[in-house]
């Protein structure tokens, strides 16, 4: 029985996924995404072409891979909707490639309007949430307020259970001084949303079952990453679902024993969309320096990103707890022409060493980072595709990494282009 591969980002997300996505998934059956919504971001670069995907598997560019949406996925039925019309558009024909559990949990007009409300009421202490109604859609999901796309489907229920919730969102949304929602506009607009999402419906966890059994090649995508993990990262400044290579069994019904490799990607260097801490943050000009070289504005809502040096001590952490067995080093061509590269490798509070996973979000934010100082390089290293064709100093970049996971490194991206990679095992 062929084992179901993983991969998950390491960081705060960012790292670079997608690309990666692109490559594994060449010779998969089946994409699947288990988590998270449209909070998360992935470009692609197919022939020129940049492909942003918000919810659907990125993996479906592949002519022979189907997109699973699995049952932790929450989803935007407009976003949806408008991803499908971006591949129709360019030929694609998604009967028979996009799947989408009946469990998904669906964003609902008024969880967009919590997630703003509560960001606006924090004031300077904003999460910098994505604003697309993440949390209060998971809120819904363990209180039981959720509406999920099985309501959907049975059309008579959804409007019940949608009429029931939106009047209590709309008293809540009231004490916030937003305005409500027009729940009779909202239901038209379901209605059709309804119509065309309703083909795409069926039983993932079947499928994938299934598939499974049958020898398939299963690529699963975790969306964010594991720093900001519900469980595992600096709470609240984390997202509301789990990306930990465990929760896989939960929002896509794949049971542990089945999973096989699990990819960490590692961007070359750090960077962070919203608030919390980052303690090898870079604030001055070679932050803003390496945000402009690395393009660093979100996929998702165009905010710069912040940056800083690599952070082997979080990352170590992230490998251990998602138990990653191989590491994709992406964006390392960004780094070309920097004199001097700086890796964080340990933690330091009050004087006394302290692991990343002991720190609370107000401890991250007070230590001291020690770090090692690399050598850079000059060269352009775009056209590389092998490990030898790369600089020295790049190459004991990678090798240290490498040694300091203590784990393979198996890919080193050093452009966004497809061909632009190097394997190395
Ligand atoms: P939420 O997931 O929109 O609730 O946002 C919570 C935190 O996670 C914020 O700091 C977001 O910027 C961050 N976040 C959520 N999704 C992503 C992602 O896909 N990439 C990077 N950061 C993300």
């Amino acid at each position: 029985m062929s084992k179901v591969s993983v991969l998950v980002g390491t960081q705060w997300g960012d790292e670079g996924k997608g690309r990666i996505i692109d490559l594994l998934s060449s010779d998969a059956d089946f994409a699947v995404r288990f988590n998270g919504g449209n909070n998360a971001g992935h470009t692609i670069v197919v022939n020129g072409k940049k492909y942003p995907f918000h919810l659907i598997p990125s993996g479906i560019l592949q002519p022979n891979t189907k997109a699973i949406i699995a049952n932790g996925v929450v989803l935007d039925l407009e976003v949806l909707l408008s991803e499908i019309k971006m591949l129709e558009d360019d030929g694609l024909n998604l009967k028979d490639k996009l799947i989408i559990s009946d469990r998904c949990h669906i964003i609902l007009p008024y969880h967009k309007a919590l997630d703003q409300a509560y960001e606006n009421a924090r004031g300077s202490e904003k999460l910098g949430t994505t604003g697309r109604g993440i949390g209060p859609v998971y809120a819904d999901k363990v209180s039981y307020n959720g509406i999920r796309i099985y309501e959907l489907v049975r059309w008579e229920l959804f409007v019940e259970k949608f009429t029931f919730q939106a009047n209590i969102k709309n008293k809540i949304l009231k004490t916030f001084d937003t305005p409500v929602i027009d729940i009779e506009r909202a239901l038209e607009k379901f209605k059709k949303l309804r119509e065309i999402i309703l083909p795409y419906v069926a039983d993932t966890y079947q499928i994938l079952t299934n598939a499974i059994k049958d020898n398939k090649k299963v690529l699963v995508e975790g969306a964010q990453a594991v720093l900001l993990d519900l469980d595992f990262s600096a709470y609240p400044f984390t997202t509301a679902s789990n990306v930990v290579t465990g929760s896989i069994n939960a929002g896509a019904g794949i049971p542990p024993q089945k999973i096989g490799d699990v990819w960490g990607v590692v961007k070359a260097y750090t960077s962070k969309v919203g608030s919390g801490p980052f303690p090898t943050e870079l604030k001055d000009k070679s932050g803003d320096d390496l945000r402009e070289k690395g393009g660093e504005y979100g996929t998702t809502t165009g905010r710069p990103r912040r940056v800083g040096w690599l952070d082997l001590e979080s990352v170590k952490f992230a490998c251990e707890v998602a138990g990653i067995t191989k590491i994709a080093i992406t964006k390392i061509d960004i780094l070309s022409g920097l004199k001097k590269i700086k890796v964080g490798v340990s933690y330091n509070l009050n004087g006394k060493s302290i692991s990343y996973s002991s720190c609370g979000y107000d401890e991250l934010e007070k230590l001291k980072v020690e770090y090692k100082e690399l050598d850079g390089w000059d060269e352009d290293i775009r056209g590389c595709r092998k490990f030898e064709d790369l600089p020295k100093t790049c190459q004991e970049y990678i090798k240290f990494i490498e040694k300091f996971l203590g784990v393979k490194i198996a890919i080193v991206s050093v452009g966004p282009a497809r061909e632009e990679y190097i394997k190395l095992v």
